[in-house]
């Protein structure tokens, strides 16, 4: 393979869109809605060329488009026309240079194209040569879809495949999480909240949980879940995005590597999950979907415990659980704090703690105690809650995330020495291939595990499930 391209500065704007894998899953559930969407808010005026081998033409692209649309989030009439306007297609197979050609060719004056990979990693090696052979890789970009890998060596591989065309900073490597807002809300609020950072640390944070469930299963997405599993589906990169931004330092500067520093500076921190803190559950009738294969000792649920060997963090215990088909979807973190000196003059008071939800909508509470409103009452927690209901302007993650690949921002996307560190840490234990016990869908996970192990998973009080009803809260809804 050849050099890599010239560097394309992050200030230029894309002046074209690529996109590999056009025809498929992704592309009608996520990137056309986006593509829409970028349209509308004048954020879309360059060729956006879609790539599969599919034996389509245009015109059956623009329909996909349009049903995709349909389905997911509403056809604006005039938006999809001017969709279309910018939208070619290019049918062929990704071995054969001639697809290339047809790509340059669609390319027309276009210099700072970005490409989007949303394909199997196993046909990125080749997309690439092709790319860099053809003349379109230059002073391009290119942008992945997770998983970045299988584990650390073939996301090491796939690393290595990528800068042979590209330098870093012209890869945009996916984790659609990282561009919901409540997500990246969470620094914003740890850093601007001058009562917070005294108590962010391990003199005051007894443990930290964060719950990831979901009430579907895998959707028909068999083949793909049955080669992943839940840690490498959502827990290596959605979760431990989120846990990092719950336990970076500030950073000094607010540019994209000075975050990105600080986010790969505690997945350093982090030594690799042990066996004996992971307890990996699978619910009953996954071996019976579509492209599992029927002796599977994949998991679709794993509830683990990890720590961040740091001067902030050491010695509070991060308890992370995430599966399909659970009684409720919704993405939670509970930081609980230690209790308060037991003195006489109170009843031994609750637990107070803070909790950061970022889907279904975004909430931020503080449960405090307080004295019952009668007169022996016990003291009880009340939540002072913040809620915010997504609003119909905000940007969807895929819109951010295709916006600000074109635009050459790469602070919300996962950089190579992070995806690498993350691998670190679960690839260990995924070798080993830990006992996969049943669960029954719609409850917590498997409840026949033996009890040290679940003990060793669960955190000191239990975990909060997000559809308990807390006594009282006090509102604040915008
Ligand atoms: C994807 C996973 O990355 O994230 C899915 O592959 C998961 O299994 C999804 O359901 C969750 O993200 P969202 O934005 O749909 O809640």
């Amino acid at each position: 393979m050849s050099a890599q391209a010239p560097t394309i500065h992050p200030a230029i704007q894309s002046d074209a869109l690529v996109f590999f894998g056009a025809t498929g899953d992704l592309a009608y559930k996520k990137i056309f809605p986006a593509l829409q969407a970028m349209v509308k808010r004048g954020h879309l005026n360059v060729p956006v060329i879609g790539v599969a081998k599919a034996g389509w033409n245009l015109d059956q692209l623009k329909a996909r488009a349009k049903d995709s649309l349909e389905q997911h989030g509403g056809l604006d009439p005039d938006a999809y026309q001017k969709l279309c306007s910018l939208l070619r297609y290019v049918d062929g197979d990704y071995a054969d240079s001639a697809t290339f050609t047809a790509v340059r060719k669609e390319l027309g004056s276009a210099q700072h194209p970005a490409h989007y990979l949303a394909i199997p990693p196993s046909l990125f090696e080749e997309v690439v040569e092709q790319l860099v052979q053809s003349g379109s890789a230059k002073g391009a970009r290119m942008i992945v879809e997770k998983p970045f890998g299988h584990d650390l060596a073939s996301a090491q591989e796939l690393n290595r495949v990528l800068h042979s065309a590209f330098p870093e900073s012209a890869i945009f490597r996916i984790d659609h999480y990282l561009a919901k807002g409540p997500v990246h809300n969470m620094v914003s609020f740890r850093f601007s909240n001058a009562f917070l950072e005294p108590l962010w640390h391990r003199d005051y944070i007894e443990s930290i949980q964060i719950t990831m469930a979901e009430n579907f299963g895998i959707q028909g997405r068999g083949a793909f879940y049955d080669q992943n599993g839940a840690i490498r589906d959502v827990i290596e990169n959605h979760i431990f995005q989120l846990m990092c931004n719950l336990a970076m330092e500030c950073p000094a500067r607010r540019d994209s590597d000075s975050i990105r520093d600080e986010k790969v500076k505690v997945l350093k921190a982090i030594p690799p999950i042990q066996a004996c803190n992971l307890v990996r559950g699978q619910f009953n009738g996954y071996k019976d979907e579509k492209g599992v294969a029927p002796d599977s000792t994949v998991e679709t649920y794993a509830a683990l415990r990890l720590e961040i060997k740091n001067w902030r963090w050491d010695g509070v215990p991060f308890y992370i659980r995430a599966g399909k088909n659970l009684p409720t979807t919704c993405t939670e973190v509970v930081a609980r704090l230690r209790r308060p000196p037991q003195t006489n003059l109170t009843d031994p008071a609750p637990q107070n703690y803070m909790r950061f939800r970022i889907l279904p909508e975004m909430t931020i509470a503080l449960a405090v105690s307080v004295a019952a409103a009668d007169e022996n009452g016990q003291r009880s927690l009340v939540e002072l809650e913040a809620c915010r209901h997504p609003r119909s302007e905000e940007m969807e993650a895929y819109e951010r995330v295709i916006t600000d690949a074109m635009a050459g921002d790469s602070t919300l996307f996962a950089r190579q020495d992070y995806v690498e560190e993350a691998w670190r840490i679960v690839d260990p234990v995924l070798k080993i291939n830990t006992p996969v016990y049943p669960y029954v869908s719609n409850t917590w996970g498997p409840a026949d595990v033996p009890s040290e192990s679940l003990s060793n998973v669960t955190p000191p009080g239990g975990w909060q499930s997000p559809l308990a009803e807390t006594a009282d809260s006090f509102h604040a809804v915008s």
